[in-house]
């Protein structure tokens, strides 16, 4: 190859180099652009490998001119660079900018379980009256929650699909109310006997108002004289004390094999205060729990002589209680492991 079509190559080379970096839009661009015209496999290199066979007197012409496109090339690649690594910081700081007037990123505060704030108030306020806590298993034998209980083999909480029996023991249940530590009491503490017992209780059911698992609590009182409107001061005395107010408590007459006579348990709804609204469905009561005297069949059937002792029990449900005294409409809230829900109750939980 002569001199001149060398020449003639290297400034065409030049020209297409100066138009491509010319329209290069990014640093990546120009990456690509300095491979394609600087590279090892680049026409560039390729002219200058060509310079040897070029005569002594030509080739330091070759290589001067060949050593200017070069360096013009190398030039304005870095030019550009440079400015595209300036623009793109510049726009990094203009969006990564610090708004020194955004509020602190807060630590969120502890809070207990809202269900747990409610066991642990109601202990309380039945410790101050002289109730002590007790507890029992949560896979129960049949005989401490139904046999004992004077639930008779047929009786509806009984049957499989309401209930959860341990596979292959069909004498062990995941216990469905707490009534069978009333028993575990009874048999294992001489009356007078005063006792709450809260926990975990298990019932196949699953809507906004009922969970498989919930919890409720157990009130036993066992002593030679007792009287049903001794069970209802007790329950209006929590009531007052579990809302900070006077609510009426109202015993409506019920059935449940272990007492006798039975009742559920109403109170004044306390967000209209008895006159009516969405809460109670008009009615100006909310349910909140069993109760009775305790039937002489359970007596019996714990060694306790019915004619010289009488007692009462009652039961509620502590996510109702809860429900009632937060203001929580859908019972599903509190399995749920929501933050935004259970971070609400912090105040309470101080
Ligand atoms: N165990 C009953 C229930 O779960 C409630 C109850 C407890 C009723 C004690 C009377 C006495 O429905």
């Amino acid at each position: 190859m002569s001199l001149t079509t060398l020449v003639e190559k290297l400034e065409k080379l030049s020209a297409q180099a100066v138009a491509a970096i010319e329209l290069a839009k990014s640093t990546k661009e120009i990456e690509d652009l300095r491979v394609q015209f600087m590279g090892k496999k680049s026409e560039l290199t390729e002219i200058f490998s060509q310079f040897g066979k070029l005569s002594a007197e030509e080739r330091p012409k070759a290589g001067q001119v060949g050593n200017e496109v070069r360096q013009k090339i190398t030039q304005l690649l870095s030019g550009k660079q440079e400015s595209f690594a300036t623009a793109e910081l510049n726009s990094k700081l203009k969006f990564e900018q610090v708004d020194v007037t955004l509020p602190g990123r807060m630590r969120p505060n502890a809070s207990l379980h809202p269900v747990t704030l409610v066991r642990l108030e109601l202990s309380k306020i039945f410790g101050d009256i002289g109730f002590t806590v007790e507890v029992g298993p949560e896979i129960e034998h049949e005989f401490y929650n139904f046999d004992a209980l004077n639930i008779p083999a047929n009786h509806p909480s009984r049957a499989l699909q309401d209930t959860f029996y341990v596979k292959d023991r069909k004498d062990l249940v995941l216990r469905t109310h707490t009534s069978p530590v009333q028993i575990r009491t009874m048999l294992s503490q001489k009356p007078p006997i005063r006792t709450i017992s809260p926990g975990r209780v298990y019932r196949a059911d699953y809507d906004a108002t009922h969970s498989p698992m919930f919890h409720q609590i157990e009130g036993l009182l066992v002593d030679k004289k007792v009287s049903m409107s001794e069970l209802k001061g007790v329950l209006s005395y929590m009531v007052k004390e579990f809302f900070g107010a006077e609510l009426k408590v109202r015993l409506r007459p019920s059935f449940f094999p272990f007492t006798e006579p039975s009742a559920e348990v109403d109170m004044e709804c306390r967000f209209c205060k008895g006159a009516g609204c969405k809460t109670c469905k008009g009615t100006g009561w909310v349910e909140i729990g069993g109760c009775g005297m305790i039937d002489p069949e359970v007596m019996k059937s714990v060694q306790l002589d019915p004619d010289e002792y009488r007692g009462f029990a009652f039961g509620m449900g502590l996510e109702r209680m809860a429900m009632l005294k937060f203001g929580i409409s859908d019972l599903r809230a509190f399995f749920e492991s929501d933050q935004k829900f259970i971070e609400q109750f912090s105040r309470w939980s101080r």
